[in-house]
């Protein structure tokens, strides 16, 4: 199954997947692609793989862009790992049941527009959870919204701060985006044997 890994940030996501390829973990699945919409470290990490690499530019030609990426590759899977631009509609609806995100909470909450990176944690405090965790779920025109596929979680302790659960939320989403990538990917070559 190829994969195209779409990125804005730091890139530990694309890094996971990229162990869990090279370690055997995740069997079916390949790079072809590595779609970013702003310089970030996760190109880095990208380069030092020697995967393909596009840097494209935010703004209303980046859906339509990518559309020409997906198909010059061949992709069958689009995983965005903290990607931060929102996808056109058209493209959501296209590759619906082919397009996962992973985001760091347990929606539905604390999910929706806005709601990334640290302000997730923030508002998890603010609201007094006892539990936090991470989601990967299918890609829809409402953000956030779409089926759910693996939720894992962690318990959220006295004095923990954003950064404790940023750094609980990593571990947590290592373990449940290779289990989503893995269970797709099995379907697929079930199908495509
Ligand atoms: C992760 O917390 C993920 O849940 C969110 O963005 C962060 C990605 O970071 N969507 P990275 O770029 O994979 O390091």
């Amino acid at each position: 199954m190829n994969i195209a890994v779409l990125v804005s940030g730091g890139g530990t996501n694309l890094q996971n997947i990229i162990n869990a390829i090279d370690s055997g973990e995740l069997k079916y699945a390949k790079i072809q692609a590595v779609i970013a919409d702003r310089d970030c470290f996760a190109i880095e990490r990208a380069l030092d793989k020697d995967l393909d690499i596009f840097l494209l530019e935010r703004g209303k030609n980046l859906s339509k862009e990518i559309q020409e990426i997906l198909s010059e590759k061949n992709i069958d899977l689009i995983v965005l790992a903290g990607f931060l631009s929102i996808l056109s509609g058209d493209l959501c609806v296209q590759w619906k049941g082919k397009i996962i995100n992973i985001h760091p909470a347990l929606l539905p909450k604390f999910g929706g527009k806005g709601m990334y990176g640290a302000r997730v944690h923030q508002a998890v405090l603010e609201a007094g959870e006892t539990e936090s965790g991470a989601t990967v779920h299918f890609v829809t025109p409402g953000v956030d919204e779409g089926e759910i596929i693996v939720q894992g979680t962690f318990p959220v302790e006295e004095g923990d701060t954003v950064s404790d659960l940023q750094q609980k939320v990593m571990k947590v989403e290592q373990k449940i985006l290779i289990d989503a990538i893995n269970k797709i990917s099995s379907d697929h070559s079930d199908i495509t044997g």
